[in-house]
């Protein structure tokens, strides 16, 4: 296959996740090498309609790989989602004579992107999320960042929850998904971990099991529980109420919220948002076109990108089985 790209612009999308910016210097600098003019489109998709779009060079991506955030900004755009968004986002882009278009968000982004390629735009995606719940991928830049960031915040909320014998609800972040609070719950050894993917929708039963946990514990001798909830069950400040009415154990609630999104990548984040950049790069090179690149099986991979949206993932059954073997759900 021949390539015949001569500009392409870049934009990331949706909750901003760490990483993104080495992923936008990935891409930058790769398709710079390649001999493309690169276009920065600041905002997301909202910036794209109101034509906020700047020309980068390599010295526009200095000094980000170490930076969270994005120095694209983003947003998340209503107007987008309407037909005549889309069709107002192509226009520009031809106007600008863009031959491809890098989108780096989530699941939201990308079906932004589908509905652009619908319209003639060679789109490439890649997955920028905090959540890991794009289903193409095994990985998504951000994820590995929030998780430590969370569980760092859970290691110090250990050190207090023990010192004053309590119990301690962390809600964590994650959208509908439970990976963010099962990696951390794991690696915190947290005493309960409720994830969406597990939960019934019972929340009285599911607050009588934590009691039940609370009360089996206390009577071996524990004094103080961690317990991580997903953002996906929410609830945390009921949940704290009633154990502490049920059981007698001083109950509290830290939501963690957005310093889950922010902070200095990890290397992780860097080494896979790289690669995912060059790998989108190389495949614009050799000329495909409409593809979401992804990591599967331990490798940067790509996939056409009707037949990603289309895909479905489950939580994988080892995380479940271990999260079911420490916790009692
Ligand atoms: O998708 C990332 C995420 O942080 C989710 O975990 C959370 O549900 C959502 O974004 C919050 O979005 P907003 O920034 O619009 O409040």
């Amino acid at each position: 296959m021949e390539s015949n790209i001569k500009k392409i612009a870049v934009l990331t999308s949706g909750g901003d996740a760490p990483g993104m910016n080495a992923a936008v210097r990935a891409v930058v600098r790769g398709a710079l090498k390649q001999g493309f003019k690169v276009l920065g489109v600041k905002r997301g998709y909202q910036g794209l309609l109101e034509d906020d779009i700047v020309e980068m060079d390599a010295a526009s991506v200095s000094d980000i790989i170490q930076k969270g955030g994005t120095v694209l900004k983003t947003a998340r755009s209503s107007r987008f989602a309407t037909k005549e968004g889309v069709e107002t986002g192509a226009r520009i882009l031809r106007e600008h004579e863009v031959d491809a278009l890098v989108v780096i968000g989530g699941d939201g982004s990308f079906r932004g992107a589908l509905d652009l390629s619908r319209e003639g735009i060679n789109l490439f995606c890649i997955p920028g999320t905090i959540d890991l719940d794009v289903a193409c991928t095994d990985y998504t830049i951000g994820f590995d960042t929030a998780c430590n960031t969370a569980m760092d915040a859970i290691d110090k909320i250990r050190d207090t929850s023990s010192s004053h014998g309590r119990c301690s609800i962390i809600e964590v972040m994650g959208r509908s998904a439970g990976y963010i609070a099962t990696h951390c719950g794991i690696a915190t050894g947290a005493e309960d971990v409720l994830i969406p993917e597990l939960y019934n929708g019972d929340i009285e039963e599911t607050i009588q099991k934590l009691c039940d946990h609370i009360e089996a514990n206390k009577g071996a001798g524990k004094t103080h529980f961690l317990v991580v909830n997903a953002e996906g069950i929410g609830h945390s400040e009921y949940m704290a109420e009633k154990i502490q009415e049920k059981t007698g154990v001083k109950t509290v609630v830290t939501i963690l919220g957005y310093i889950q999104r922010g902070g200095s990548p990890s290397c992780r984040d860097r080494f896979m948002a790289t690669m995912m950049g060059v790998h989108t790069i190389d495949l614009m090179a050799m000329g495909y076109s409409n593809r979401v690149v992804a990591f599967k099986d331990g490798e940067i991979v790509d996939y056409d990108i009707q037949k990603a949206l289309r895909m479905r993932k489950d939580m994988p059954q080892d995380i479940t089985r271990v999260t079911r073997l420490l916790v009692r759900f």
